[in-house]
């Protein structure tokens, strides 16, 4: 058998083509098929993208703008970070949330003082009173407290609840605590009294 000879699987090599001109047609042919592969996968993908964007711009957009955490976080950082009460105005939007966990549920963020005067003393005067803060007499400094009680506890009521600037410093209206009541304050006056006794 010659080696070049027409066979049953090849053609005879006389009526093929150059193979030069075999590759280029097998070139164009593929990159025209290609072509139309690739631009078909674009406009699908560009269809689904204006699809996805259409669908969503009806809901998804307006579903993130209504949704309750949303709305609740975009009012908490976008609050205004101090607020004024204005006297003569319906102010009990302004009362202190209490940090949450705490045991105390009441409107404010002052926990509730005892009525017992050890218990004010101890919750709103010590701040002061228990080491002699800004000049304030020690509770148990008789010798501070001496000429104190020499005015009468008559006037130590008053000057705890209506506040006195004597030469020690400043002693601030019921210890700065306006919410207590003045029986309160008296019992605590009372009890801090009996301490310098
Ligand atoms: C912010 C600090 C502070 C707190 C809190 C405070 N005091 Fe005073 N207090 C003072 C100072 C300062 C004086 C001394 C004023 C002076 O004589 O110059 C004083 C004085 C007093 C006097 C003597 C007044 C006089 O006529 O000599 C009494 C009574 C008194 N305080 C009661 C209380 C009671 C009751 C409380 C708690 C409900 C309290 N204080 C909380 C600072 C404080």
């Amino acid at each position: 058998m010659g080696p070049a000879g027409p066979t049953r699987y090849t053609p005879d090599p006389s009526k093929r083509p150059p193979p030069d001109e075999i590759v280029s047609k097998q070139d164009s042919q593929f990159f025209n098929v290609f072509s139309v592969v690739i631009g078909l996968l674009v406009a699908a993908a560009l269809i689904l993208m204006a699809f996805a964007r259409a669908v969503g711009a009806n809901t998804q957009v307006q579903h993130v703008r209504s949704d309750p955490e949303y709305v609740a976080g975009v009012a908490e950082r976008v609050k205004p970070f101090a607020r004024v009460a204005v006297a003569g105005q319906d102010n009990s939007a302004l009362v202190i949330d209490p940090p949450t966990g705490s045991a105390d549920t009441g409107a404010g963020a002052l926990a509730a003082l005892p009525d017992d005067g050890q218990g004010v003393y101890e919750a709103v005067c010590t701040a002061c009173h228990g080491a002699g803060i800004g000049g304030a007499p020690k509770a148990d400094d008789r010798a501070a407290w001496a000429p104190r009680l020499a005015q009468g506890t008559a006037t130590l009521y008053k000057h705890a609840i209506e506040g006195y600037t004597g030469k020690a410093g400043v002693m601030p209206a019921k210890g700065g605590r306006t919410d207590a009541s003045d029986a309160q304050i008296q019992a605590a006056v009372d009890y801090m009294v009996s301490l310098a006794k």
